[in-house]
């Protein structure tokens, strides 16, 4: 901490310790920062939390040397590459939550501005990248034992994805939706030879020079049909016919949303699962105003869109309804945290995504919380000292942080002489529901065991501690999927409030919560998700079970 910071704070607290107002601008605030490494050698562009707690991160093989070395004196021979043809250093690392350690992991080929998704078994596949990684895909097969590293597939891609979107299917397949110059998707693994489909969309959303269309938000609607959102508007897909069934109406005011214009999306949680007719909701927030991309390569930082627009993707006449964020934000990243609550968290107050491109980083994370009414829905919280900017990254983890990471403007590892050095650090935000003084209220998870396996539409009860008397209409067991995060868009996020059907005290704080999992794969495709049981909008720690 530099000398002048500490002594603003000395002169902040002089000025405002004994004024009345201080009490509420810090009661108004929540939540807690925490340093987790100062560096990890890398910088988390891409971060993938697998089913035993640890989470993959990589930037790109061409940024030069890292500030981490492969392990046992390895290097890596790249003729293509194009920083480095030898390289003795890492570009991912593999992070042990429960630990705090990292390892050193070893990619081929350039896995830059990719994408990826969790298959059903749990292993991370990971699509496409730049240059001679644009096709490949990689396998990461977690394990315990500090032994296993990417496998790539080479020419495991149809078409070249640089900035593309997955989403993972309800039959465990994923799609690749769009990249650079790909106004198509295709499927991996792929069941048909010609694995290219169109998607006109892409090009109708594409601005010239600018694209403003790119890493498209895509989400499984509850039909089983794809929302697919990009520039300032979205479709709803059917994939399998390659026919585009709904088309929404553009989000007022016209502005872009995707990349560089980056904003970011969550799909809203779903819940009352067993209703005939469930309703799903998608929110959008930030972004940058028309034209930002073209001023800010000419340094004019234009101030980023302080909106958010939430529409009913399930609506047989869906409209967006526009909200006001306490502040700016482009490439914020949106986090659906266990509760259902949302946390938008990274970015700057205004310029673009892109080298150089963004300014007044936006320190303190913002908490929507979807059900209040409109206009109380957004609480600013406590802010980080840590800029994070353009390939900044974050994710929950099971224990309810959110692992923040990442952030580098530069197309190099530039840590001296520049505005806003590549960050090599990993934090934690911890919401305000895991303060102690909510001890009281947090269900503690006894029964399922970890990793157990749930079918589709069957009873599930769930065994768990809470001190106080738990009110039966205020405790649900909500269903989180890991998320691919890059470019602030977490791909796959989706929460399942399954709710409770009947809550039957034991005795002694013990209860058991049945539930009704949910009763098919277009609600919540197979694999792994974190069940958390929340009382009092407080959630316990997650468990891992395997939906199947
Ligand atoms: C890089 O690593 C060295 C030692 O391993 C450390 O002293 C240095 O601070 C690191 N640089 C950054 C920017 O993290
Ligand atoms: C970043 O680092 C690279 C390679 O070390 C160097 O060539 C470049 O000038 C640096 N960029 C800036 C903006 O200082």
């Amino acid at each position: 901490m530099s000398q002048t910071f500490i002594f603003s704070i000395l002169v902040f607290q002089l000025l405002f310790a004994s004024q009345p107002c201080h009490r509420i601008l810090t009661s108004a605030a929540g939540g807690k920062w925490q340093l987790l490494q100062k560096s990890i050698g890398v910088s988390a562009m891409h971060m993938q939390l697998l089913r035993n707690d640890r989470v993959v991160m990589f930037d790109r093989t061409d940024f030069g040397k890292s500030n981490l070395s492969l392990p046992n004196g390895k290097c890596r021979n790249d003729p293509s590459d194009t920083a480095l043809k030898v390289d003795c250093t890492a570009h991912s690392v593999e992070y042990n939550v429960l630990t705090n350690k990292f390892r050193p992991l070893m990619v081929q080929t350039d896995v830059w501005c990719s994408s990826g998704s969790i298959t059903p078994d749990g292993k991370l596949v990971q699509t496409g990248g730049f240059n001679d990684g644009e096709r490949r895909v990689r396998v990461f097969n977690p394990c315990n034992n500090n032994n296993c590293d990417w496998q790539e597939i080479p020419n495991g891609l149809a078409a070249k994805r640089w900035y593309a979107t997955n989403h993972i299917l309800p039959d465990g397949r994923q799609i690749i939706i769009g990249g650079r110059r790909q106004f198509n998707y295709e499927f991996f693994p792929k069941n048909v030879a010609a694995n290219i489909f169109n998607l006109p969309f892409l090009s109708d959303t594409n601005e010239r020079g600018v694209e403003n269309n790119l890493y498209p938000f895509v989400f499984l609607n509850v039909d089983g049909n794809l929302f697919v959102f990009a520039n300032n508007r979205a479709i709803l897909l059917d994939y399998k016919n390659n026919k585009v069934v709904k088309t929404y109406p553009a989000i007022p005011g016209g502005d872009p949303r995707s990349y560089p214009s980056t904003g970011s999306a969550v799909l809203l949680p779903l819940k009352n699962l067993k209703a005939a007719a469930i309703k799903a909701e998608v929110l959008v927030c930030g972004g940058a105003p028309k034209g930002s991309y073209l001023q800010a390569i000419r340094k004019r930082f234009v101030a980023a869109l302080n909106t958010c627009a939430r529409i009913t993707i399930t609506d047989p006449k869906p409209q967006w309804v526009m909200e006001t964020m306490p502040m700016a934000r482009v490439m914020g990243d949106m986090i659906m945290l266990p509760n259902g609550n949302v946390l938008l968290i990274n970015g700057a107050g205004s310029g673009t995504a892109g080298w150089e491109s963004g300014r007044n980083p936006v320190l303190s994370p913002v908490l929507y919380r979807p059900d209040n009414k409109i206009g109380s829905r957004f609480e600013t919280q406590n802010p980080t000292t840590i800029p994070r900017l353009y390939h900044s990254t974050a994710t929950l983890l099971r224990d309810g942080r959110v692992l923040v990471g990442g952030s580098n403007p530069h197309a190099f590892y530039n840590f001296t002489g520049v505005l806003f050095p590549t960050e090599l650090s990993l934090e934690a935000f911890s919401p305000d529901y895991l303060d102690a003084k909510f001890n009281n209220l947090r269900p503690t998870v006894v029964a399922p065991k970890s990793t157990s396996v749930i079918r589709y539409g069957k009873k599930l009860t769930v065994q768990v501690t809470i001190p106080v008397r738990v009110v039966q209409n205020l405790v649900s067991v909500n269903l989180v999927s890991p998320v691919f995060t890059t470019h602030s868009f977490s791909m796959n996020q989706r929460l399942l409030a399954l709710g409770n059907d009947k809550v039957t005290a034991l005795g002694k704080a013990m209860y058991n919560i049945d539930v009704t999992t949910p009763r098919s794969s277009n609600l919540a495709p197979g694999g792994y998700y974190l069940l958390f049981v929340v009382h009092q909008d407080i959630p316990s720690q997650g468990i891992w079970v395997k939906l199947q």
